[in-house]
């Protein structure tokens, strides 16, 4: 499987929102366990426009990485290094579209000379980020009606 990553655009937006919403659905059972208000208030802001939003942020970086002109990976970080969403589609799951996204973050990051990469991991996501060199940060959050940890990353300038 040839996973290509690069800087998302805007007509991304509605292939990366279906992303989203079947990983969080089909992926993200440990954290919501099928609670339909839970579900409901995690997925409601999950749209192409939001998405949209998020790919024309000025300074901010987005990815996103297909196989075979397919997309089945978004991510997506802040300009000082927190990352807002990064979701893999159920079917390529654990063969390296998620490592793939989290490595562009983290090199545009370095580059443009932030300190350290943020965010607050999902109960599914925990392992993915420890083992990706994120440590956590303090209690956990509650967003959506879920736990989230915060956790932090510190990268080495590579201006
Ligand atoms: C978390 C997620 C982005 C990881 O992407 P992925 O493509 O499945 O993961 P990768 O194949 O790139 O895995 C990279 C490494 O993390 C490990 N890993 C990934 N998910 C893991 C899990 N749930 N449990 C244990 N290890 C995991 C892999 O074994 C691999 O380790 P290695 O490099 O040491 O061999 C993806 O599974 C996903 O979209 N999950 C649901 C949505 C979600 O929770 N997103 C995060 C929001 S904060």
């Amino acid at each position: 499987m040839k996973v290509q990553v690069q800087p998302a655009a805007e007509d991304d937006a509605a292939d990366a929102c279906n992303v989203i919403r079947n990983s969080i659905l089909e992926c993200c059972d440990d954290d919501h366990r099928g609670d339909a208000k839970v579900l409901e208030a995690w997925l409601c802001n999950k749209t192409p426009d939001f998405v949209l939003g998020l790919i024309r942020a000025p300074n901010a970086f987005s990815v996103v990485a297909t196989v075979d002109g397919k997309t089945v990976g978004f991510g997506a970080a802040s300009a000082t290094g927190e990352i807002t969403l990064c979701y893999v589609a159920p079917s390529v799951r654990f063969r390296g579209v998620g490592k793939a996204l989290l490595a562009a973050i983290e090199d545009h990051a370095a580059r443009a000379g932030v300190e350290a990469l943020r965010l607050e991991s999902t109960r599914t996501a925990r392992t993915f980020y420890l083992r990706n060199g994120f440590a956590s940060e303090g209690p956990p959050v509650l967003s959506f009606g879920i736990e989230g940890q915060p956790m932090r990353k510190q990268l080495r300038s590579r201006g």
